[in-house]
């Protein structure tokens, strides 16, 4: 076993390293735990940044003979309050109810030679990648509250996985109300921050900012990590797509999470992610324990897609599940877009034979086959086939696709129920409600309380017998609205424990389905994205991103959303126009390029088409064939942004080839040709244009680039797909 941990007892620095990264923790004065480095790879550190800090007025000092050293200015790596640190803590715990004071020291550590894997949240997997995780152990002796600290190093990655674990030492029950998952502490050096905010068919909007003196706080309320401020923050100075330091963070977690920047007085920079603390707290009689989920911490030196691509390395070895990370994931054509909830047998059939026949690999069920759904209004828990629609129910159509060699999916939104249901007059104690409270309704429909086990098992049920009756392959996991009243009818806890718990309930049913069916593609859609973050990928190989399919919004959507995700997480379908979402209409080549940079699939009544368009979809499906190893398993590249003006572009390549989408929006007359500089080919190479057989030097297309002409016409796209050719 390899060693990327270590401890030198000598000057107390903890140094966890790999090829790429190297991250540096001392222990100062026997007592603090501070932040020396996190970034590239380093052989040897003898504290050459080390800060020459000075004493200074209303600076607390533990030793009065050391005054420079305080916690106003220490770089702590787990920061708590009331004791000298002013800026945002880490960690906050009242005891007996009464006193919010800890003193944490440094106690002892560990090292562990895998990763850990928390039985209750998603984590970072073990796999045959050698790990080692480090556990530092602070302890506070007068309040008896343990503190454990994990960093988990991989062989490969330059992602390092942190968390944190509170335990009741003592006696008395004790009240955790804030425990983040990472925070560290560096200098501010005139850089940005990255994050995103979004809404419903508006997600991943890219938001770069100069960092101001004070407190920058983002998150979720949301009882979901919701498109609002999805869980990732980036710093970095001059970084391009392709060059500079980028050092980011995300949180394996799919609830409400808060992103904190502050920059202070002394111009430290605290970067810090975690469980939101408003909306948070956690109860530990003695002895218990409370683990944080785990924070992803990415270091870059080659700029954004260098991060990204770290990312998408990390979450395709270490989250998604092992069954599905490397399968091909079918081509779907589903019903929502093309009758909505007019959904019946003789049309699914039709959809079928037309599916089949254009070379499809699934077809999934949306919403509308159960209950009395004909609208959004109704039905949800009732969860029993509307035989009105379907009279011989679902499973002769899967048979049916069965023997037209496809797969058959179907549409569930497990974690709701709509009004006037019989679900709800069996069960009112199901809902999620507060004591005194009518609940608010969102898109009609309450949230089911799942930190009932009863619900829990209701849902494992549910979607267990439409596995096993129906006999589907997939299904559709959808989620319509966030979360209010936060409360449950038989709580027995505080209600600042309410989110969490659901989180955790909603985790317990997804590890029951997919350890039972592994083989079940579920994918994750909460209106699209939102609820997407790594947390969701660890149950969910794929995720609807975005109802929104326009041709131009699209673009800035899954441009945003590669920050953080592998392709083959992420799906796109083709659908009709005019866009039902913006009324745009764009080519039919546009929109199928956008979704050929995803996992692909369709929306739109294929039934109905003409013999010409059928040509065009049967031959786009072909072609998405041929290309598909390389868009889902080869390396992503953004070029250009679209959030940067009139042009997006982006690249999927391996050793052999690339495939380049440029998509130019508005024509302008002024613009006489555009040009393209195509990056990460092999300078000593010559590469075959395959659509106009030119042949190129690698060196030449990225130097000089490759001139596109500009054609007229709005929300064109061009593509390049570069072979390269035996020497
Ligand atoms: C929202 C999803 O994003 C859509 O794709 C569709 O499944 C509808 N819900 C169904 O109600």
């Amino acid at each position: 076993m390899q060693k990327f941990i270590r401890f030198n007892s000598e000057n107390n620095t903890f140094t966890l390293s790999n090829n790429h990264i190297t991250y540096i923790m001392e222990i100062v004065e026997h007592t603090y735990l501070v932040h020396r480095y996190w970034g590239k790879q380093i052989t040897d550190y003898h504290f050459s940044n080390r800060p020459l800090l000075k004493k200074k007025t209303f600076a607390a000092t533990p030793n009065n003979e050391k005054p420079e050293i305080s916690p106003e200015f220490l770089p702590f790596e787990f920061p708590f309050p009331h004791q000298g640190d002013y800026r945002n803590s880490a960690v906050q715990i009242l005891q007996e109810n009464t006193n919010e004071i800890t003193r944490f020291c440094y106690n002892s550590h560990e090292i562990q030679n895998d990763a850990i894997e928390l039985t209750d949240l998603p984590h970072a997997r073990n796999t045959d990648e050698q790990a080692q995780t480090l556990i530092i152990y602070l302890y506070d002796q007068i309040s008896e509250i343990e503190l454990a600290l994990y960093y988990t190093i991989f062989e490969n990655s330059s992602v390092i996985v942190r968390s944190s674990r509170v335990k009741n030492i003592g006696a008395q029950s004790i009240k955790v109300t804030k425990l983040l998952s990472a925070s560290i502490d560096t200098r501010y050096d005139q850089q940005l921050s990255t994050t995103f905010y979004g809404t419903h068919q508006k997600e991943f909007q890219l938001n770069r900012s100069q960092i101001q003196h004070g407190l920058f706080k983002i998150g979720s309320s949301r009882g979901a990590s919701s498109p609002q401020y999805p869980p990732f923050v980036a710093l970095s100075k001059d970084a391009s797509e392709f060059q500079g330091e980028v050092h980011a963070m995300t949180l394996i977690y799919s609830g409400n999470h808060e992103i904190a920047l502050e920059r202070d007085q002394y111009n430290h920079l605290r970067i810090q992610i975690g469980l939101n603390s408003e909306t948070f707290s956690w109860r530990l009689e003695a002895g218990e324990m409370f683990y944080s989920p785990q924070a992803l911490l990415s270091y870059s030196d080659q700029g954004f897609n260098g991060s990204s691509q770290s990312f998408h390395q990390f979450f395709t070895d270490h989250l998604i599940h092992p069954t599905w990370k490397s399968k091909d994931r079918p081509i779907l054509i589903n019903s929502w877009e093309m009758t909505y909830y007019d959904v019946n047998e003789q049309l699914i059939r039709k959809l079928i034979d037309t599916a089949s026949d254009l070379g499809f690999e699934t077809v999934v069920l949306d919403d509308g086959w159960f209950g009395q759904r004909n609208s959004s209004k109704t039905s949800l828990g009732d969860w029993h086939v509307d035989t009105e629609k379907f009279p011989t129910g679902i499973k002769p159509l899967v048979d049916y696709a069965k023997q037209k060699n496809i797969g058959f999916g179907i549409w569930f939104e497990p974690e709701m129920i709509s009004p006037n249901t019989e679900l709800i007059q069996k069960h009112p104690d199901w809902i999620m409600k507060s004591k005194n409270y009518e609940p608010l309704l969102g898109r009609s429909q309450y949230i089911l309380d799942l930190t009932n086990l009863e619900v829990q098992e209701f849902i494992i049920r549910t979607l267990s017998k439409a596995i096993t009756e129906f006999g589907v392959n997939y299904i559709k996991w959808d989620m319509n609205r966030h979360m209010t009243d936060p409360f449950s009818q038989i709580q027995t806890f505080d209600s600042s424990e309410y989110s969490h718990r659901y989180i955790l309930g909603f985790y317990r049913i997804l590890n029951e389905l997919t350890n039972i069916y592994p083989n079940v593609l579920f994918e994750n859609c909460s209106s699209g994205g939102g609820r997407l973050d790594p947390g969701m990928l660890f149950y969910f190989p794929q995720t609807w991103i975005s109802d929104n399919t326009d041709g131009l919004d699209r673009q800035q959507i899954q441009y945003g959303a590669s920050y953080l995700f592998p392709i083959s997480s992420i799906t796109g379908h083709v659908s009709d126009v005019p866009n039902h979402q913006t009324n745009r209409v764009v080519s039919f080549k546009t929109r199928a390029a956008l979704a050929s940079s995803t996992n692909m699939g369709y929306e739109m009544a294929i039934i109905q088409m003409t013999k010409k368009e059928k040509e065009s979809i049967r031959n786009h499906l072909k072609e998405y064939k041929q290309e598909r190893a390389i868009i889902m398993k080869g390396t992503f590249y953004r070029l250009h942004s679209p959030f940067d003006g009139n042009t997006c572009a982006w690249m999927f390549s391996n050793e052999e080839q690339a495939i380049i989408y440029v998509f130019r929006n508005v024509y302008q007359v002024y613009d006489l040709s555009l040009l393209i500089k195509i990056p990460a080919l092999d300078s000593q190479s010559l590469y075959q244009e395959q659509a106009t057989k030119q042949v190129y030097s690698g060196s030449e297309l990225t130097n000089c680039g490759l001139a596109l002409e500009n054609a007229k016409g709005d929300f064109i796209v061009q593509k390049i797909h570069l072979k390269k050719l035996e020497q």
